[in-house]
């Protein structure tokens, strides 16, 4: 039985007040417990320490929108995984669509930067999801194959136990197009039979596979009854706090 795992991705949104008015307005008023649903936030880095306090005492966990390879150096701007872990982060989203393009992240980043992460103690949300042009021209499958397999050509059947991964197809995103539940469940069950292949059919099984692009609380119910959604990757219904607890209390049970 895989709990689902709804997590609010805020992107480069919000301020420090309203991100705190946000924290606490989510903390009010969720209303499951932690073996129903499990909640995640991943603030931008200059509100991860304030909003770690916050949830302190709250079953809600906190997680960071990225994190660099290398432990610490001359790496100008850049946030290790160790430093998130001091701040109060469990969790670190890895190689999200938005990063890989706009910030050039590769595979071979990717890869370094789980690896960066695991060896911190920080659970990964492994991002995979193709383009619309990828989609079209029926290459959707060897695309996402391809995200996993360089991302964890490095990985063992245990990493997985501290790994998540979240199928964001990049036409879905920020769009208000959301893949079908029927689209979605499809993706999700390739994904897991590629576990399966990769790290044997126990491993595969225990997976959580997030969905995420255009999650509203409209759509949330039909996708994660699907019997390989395990929870949701939110990001503009996740900065509201009706919007997204409507999320989790959907997802839960
Ligand atoms: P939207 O929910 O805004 O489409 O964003 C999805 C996403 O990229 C979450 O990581």
């Amino acid at each position: 039985m895989r709990t689902p795992f709804i997590v609010g991705n805020w992107k480069m949104n919000l301020n420090k007040a309203n991100a705190a008015t946000l924290v606490q307005d989510i903390i009010t008023g969720l209303h499951t417990s932690i073996h129903e649903v499990e909640v995640g936030l991943c603030p931008p880095f200059p509100y991860l320490e304030r909003i770690s306090k916050l949830l302190e005492g709250s079953p809600i966990v906190l997680g960071a929108q990225d994190g660099h390879w290398a432990e610490h150096g001359a790496y100008t701007g850049e946030v290790a995984m160790p430093m998130l872990v001091d701040v109060g982060c469990r969790y670190v989203i890895i190689g999200h669509s938005e990063r890989r393009q706009h910030s050039g992240e590769t595979d071979f980043i990717v890869a370094k930067k789980i690896a960066a992460a695991l060896e911190a103690g920080l659970r990964v949300i492994l991002c995979v999801g193709e383009t619309e042009e990828q989609r079209d021209q029926g290459v959707m499958e060897d695309i996402v194959a391809g995200q996993l397999q360089g991302a964890l050509v490095e990985c063992f059947p245990d990493d997985m136990a501290s790994i998540i991964l979240a199928y964001e197809p990049i036409w879905a995103i920020g769009t208000g197009k959301t893949a079908s539940s029927e689209q979605a469940q499809e993706v999700h069950e390739f994904l897991r039979a590629w576990l399966s292949r990769r790290f044997g059919d126990a491993t595969a099984e225990t997976v959580r596979i997030q969905y995420g692009g255009s999650v509203k609380p409209g759509n949330i119910r039909s996708l994660i009854t699907m019997p390989d959604i395990d929870g949701a990757l939110v990001g503009g219904a996740s900065l509201t706090a009706e919007a997204f607890l409507q999320i989790v209390h959907q997802s839960a049970g």
